[in-house]
């Protein structure tokens, strides 16, 4: 088991985006078995959000049917996971190539109506880590983290976490009140988080959860161009004009997977996991998958190692890519475009 704060979870989390529409969609039975089968495995921390999920046509809001899909799993094993959401991001259609501005709601009132509505599509008491999902740049993130506070001291929550923020706005909110988790994207290929965010976060004693950890599938060497031509990845500078270039970045992984015995994925992950080792920070990565072969898989990485010149030739793979992280036309929807 892994701390990310005073949190206790599992050293491997499920991005249950995954599971939606987002890469491909499923079926909710499907996804409750693979879900079912990665907890048996030992993959206990599910990382869920109330804006994943296809919309419902009428509906307004977070889509929410992500969650909605999680609670009949709840019902069953709430005791078996540790359960993560988060709130602030309003409105809109993730998956469905949507590139302009999105829509933040930090603002107190939001904040306990957010929650409640969580709690409710997910069947559930308690929510043990609740995430501020984006800063909005409206609210001071002081106020938007009292108000959170507020849910932790009315036993809705039980830890707070914060997504993209940047360095500078952590040590504002775990002033406010302890956070526990920043989540961000963080893997072989989106390394800025480093600079700042990471070190400062080891600092506060905070733990931090690697999101898109095998870089939205890309890094695995298991996509091909037609698989993501249907979806938002293929309109990204990195898998669509940078498909070919960023090649190199696969043919390095691969290259120490097969010296070491192990697959893409695990050395993806394996190397997050030893890099926040050597910054000093609790870390959990959460990738998804609509399979449970892969997530156990995954979960693999925990045992994998890598001589120092293993290290440095992942270490270099970052320099080399083509095409930012950023997924939106706004450079502030990362921490880095505010750093
Ligand atoms: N805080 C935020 O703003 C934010 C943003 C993005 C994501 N997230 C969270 O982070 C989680 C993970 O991110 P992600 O889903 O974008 O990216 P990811 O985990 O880097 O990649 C997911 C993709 O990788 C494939 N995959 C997983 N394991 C594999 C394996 N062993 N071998 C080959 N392919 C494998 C899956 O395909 P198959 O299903 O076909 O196996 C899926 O399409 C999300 O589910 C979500 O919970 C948070």
């Amino acid at each position: 088991m892994t701390t990310l704060g005073t949190l206790t979870t599992s050293p491997i989390g499920f991005g249950c985006m995954a599971l939606s529409h987002i890469y491909g969609g499923t079926t909710d039975d499907e996804a409750r078995r693979t879900l079912d089968e990665s907890i048996d495995a030992g993959i206990t921390f599910l990382d869920t959000a109330d804006v994943y999920g296809k919309p419902v046509e009428g509906r307004s809001g977070p889509a929410g049917t992500n969650e909605e899909m999680l609670a009949p799993l709840l019902a069953r094993r709430r005791s078996d996971v540790q359960l993560a959401t988060k709130f602030g991001i309003t409105g809109i259609t993730l998956g469905e190539g949507h590139r302009g501005a999105k829509s933040t709601d930090g603002r107190p009132e939001y904040v306990v109506d957010a929650c409640d509505a969580s709690l409710r599509r997910l069947g559930v008491d308690t929510i043990d880590l609740y995430y501020l999902h984006r800063a909005d740049p409206d609210v001071p993130i002081e106020e938007t983290v009292g108000a959170m506070a507020a849910l932790v001291a009315a036993g809705k929550v039980h830890h707070l976490g914060l997504s993209e923020v940047t360095a500078d706005e952590v040590r504002r909110a775990h002033a406010t009140a302890p956070i526990a988790a920043v989540q961000s994207e963080w893997s072989l290929w989106s390394r800025d988080v480093e600079r700042h965010v990471v070190p400062t976060c080891a600092e506060l004693g905070i733990g931090f959860v690697p999101y898109s950890p095998l870089g939205r599938g890309f890094l695995t060497g298991m996509l091909s161009p037609e698989q993501i031509a249907t979806d938002f990845r293929g309109r990204t500078e990195r898998m669509g004009t940078g498909w070919d270039a960023n090649q190199r970045a696969v043919a390095t992984i691969s290259e120490v997977a097969s010296e070491i015995g192990a697959t893409n994925a695990q050395v993806a992950l394996g190397w997050l996991l030893r890099k926040a080792e050597q910054i000093g920070v609790g870390c959990v990565p959460i990738p998804g998958s609509r399979r449970s072969a892969r997530m156990r898989e995954n979960l693999g990485a925990c045992d994998v190692s890598f001589t120092d010149d293993q290290l440095h030739r992942l270490d270099s793979i970052a320099e080399g890519v083509h095409g930012g992280r950023n997924v939106t036309d706004d450079p502030r929807w990362i921490s880095s475009g505010r750093e």
